[in-house]
């Protein structure tokens, strides 16, 4: 995998509105390589619980690294968002918040090989 490089969008803004409690539950919809993510576990006790899923295998990759050091509980799934509430109902357990940050990653527009495209639905 090549570096994994992405600048999080609105990053302080966006754990701000979160308004994270430290023993809470929250999710990551499009993890990537855990920019955000990062941000919402470091805020987290060792009891808090951070969700991530991500569609892209490197991007799980990458963000499993990146949130190796958090103390919180946390699951990475290689899954579409879409999963989410299949996921929770199996777990048992409710969102306090869900981030689902729908720009595009640098790091799939970086990477020749890797190739891009939009699908207009509707
Ligand atoms: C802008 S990036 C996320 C960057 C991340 N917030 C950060 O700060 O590092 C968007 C991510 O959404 C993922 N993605 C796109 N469609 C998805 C879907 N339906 N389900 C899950 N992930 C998806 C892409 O693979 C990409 O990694």
């Amino acid at each position: 995998m090549s570096d994994f490089s992405h600048v999080s969008v609105l990053l302080d803004e966006t754990v701000e509105n979160l308004a994270i409690k430290p023993d809470g539950i929250y999710a990551d919809g499009t993890a990537g390589g855990g920019g955000h993510s990062f941000e919402i576990g470091r805020r987290l006790s060792k009891n808090g619980t951070l969700i991530c899923t991500d569609r892209d295998s490197e991007a799980v990759e990458a963000c499993t690294k990146r949130l190796g050091t958090l103390e919180c509980k946390k699951d990475i799934i290689h899954s579409e968002f879409r999963a989410l509430p299949e996921i929770l109902k199996n777990r048992g357990i409710k969102l306090d918040g869900l981030l689902l940050d729908l720009g595009v990653s640098s790091h799939q527009l970086d990477t020749p090989d890797r190739g891009f495209s939009y699908l207009i639905c509707g």
